[in-house]
């Protein structure tokens, strides 16, 4: 089995060196190898996703990657900026299907900025397709308008768009999801104003005939935002297009007390898959040592399960992270009175220890 690791920019590289050592001490049979990518890459090789990363990845079982991006390349050029180097992995490997969990760990319900009612026993899973809308429609740029309130002024645009088979595939994949969790889907759409939403809806509608089990209801992406931190306890799985579950995956992971937990997966037709935290590279607080790499870890775990096919070994790392948790390590964007505050090294260690601890007493 082979992993390409991807550490990326800011906090990507300390935050994936942990998830790498946990992976280690698994003694497991992978093959792992690193390349740089986003702001690293463009300053190695003069490109974000330079062509050898991206072989690495495509020749991988699965690829674990950290974040990308920092406020120093935003008057790049767009094709050269590191986010487009998420992007074309997407794109290049048909990651369609992004696995985007919230889950509130007992442990942290008062980190959340919500009451803790409202979010204690959290789990729902946000299902967002990931390689089309308005992301990557085309045509987009720039133009002299020719029509509109002003025309012969300079304006942008983007297109928004969804196939029929784009709409389906992500629908099987939410209801089939749903089935080994409580049986819920909420479709999030805008079809009272939009036609690619309209679309979306009598599309997921359609699918849903062949899960008669599963319930499905559909929701405006205004409303599901609100609901979000009115009772958010009342999602299950959450399927959307790119551009809301963009937005709905940030506001959702704030609910579990920091984005720092939050691992996700991106599935293509073949279930390889790309791993990284919900989280960015953070630059503000990159080399520090501080940033938390539970997310990753987790995200590491989520590797096994969906693509290595190594259940027992993501379970373990679930346990140990949940009993560093219960340790009472914090990194610093989960502390709170009473618990200790680690670095992010130390969080790794304590990981380690409790996988490697289990394993002993095994
Ligand atoms: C995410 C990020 C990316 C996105 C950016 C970095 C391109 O915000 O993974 O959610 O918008 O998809
Ligand atoms: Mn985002």
């Amino acid at each position: 089995m082979k992993i390409a690791i991807l550490p990326g920019d800011g906090i990507g590289t300390e935050i994936v060196a942990e998830a790498v050592k946990v992976l280690k001490v698994l003694d497991l049979p992978f093959e792992m190898e690193t390349a740089p990518v986003g702001g690293a890459a463009y300053e190695a090789a003069g490109h974000p996703l330079p062509d050898s990363t991206l072989a690495l990845a495509k020749a991988a079982d699965a690829v674990l990657f950290g974040a990308v991006g920092d406020w120093k390349y935003d008057t790049l050029e767009r094709r050269l900026r590191p986010e487009q180097a998420i992007l074309g992995l997407r794109k290049e490997l048909g990651l369609f299907a992004n696995f985007r969990p919230a889950i509130c760990y007992p442990e942290l319900t008062h980190a959340s900025s919500l009451k803790p009612e409202l979010v204690a026993g959290l789990d729902i899973l946000i299902i967002r397709e990931l390689t089309g809308d308005i992301y990557f429609g085309q045509p987009r740029g720039r133009r002299t308008a020719v029509d509109g309130h002003f025309p012969g002024s300079e304006e942008a645009f983007d297109t928004m768009r969804y196939s029929r088979p784009e709409i389906e595939r992500i629908a099987h994949v939410a209801f089939q999801a749903a089935r080994k969790r409580n049986r819920k889907v909420t479709s999030v759409d805008k079809a009272n104003v939009l036609e690619t939403f309209q679309f979306w809806k009598d599309v997921v509608t359609e699918v849903h005939a062949q899960y008669p089990d599963v319930e499905l209801e559909h929701m405006y992406v205004d409303n599901a935002a609100m609901q979000l931190v009115k009772a958010p306890k009342k999602f299950d799985v959450v399927v959307t297009g790119n551009m809301f579950g963009d937005i709905l995956s940030d506001e959702a992971a704030m609910l579990t007390g920091s984005i720092g937990m939050l691992p996700s997966a991106s599935l293509n037709a073949a279930n390889q898959g790309l791993y990284e935290p919900s989280h960015g590279s953070a630059p503000d607080i990159a080399g520090k040592g501080i940033a938390n790499p539970l997310a990753t870890i987790l995200s590491a775990a989520m590797m096994l399960k969906f693509s290595l096919n190594q259940p027992e070994a993501a379970a373990r790392i679930e346990a140990a992270v949940q009993s560093v948790l219960s340790q009472g390590l914090r990194t610093a964007d989960i502390y709170s009175e009473g618990t200790r505050k680690v670095s992010t090294r130390e969080m790794g260690d304590a990981v380690v220890a409790a996988l490697t601890g289990a394993t002993m007493t095994k």
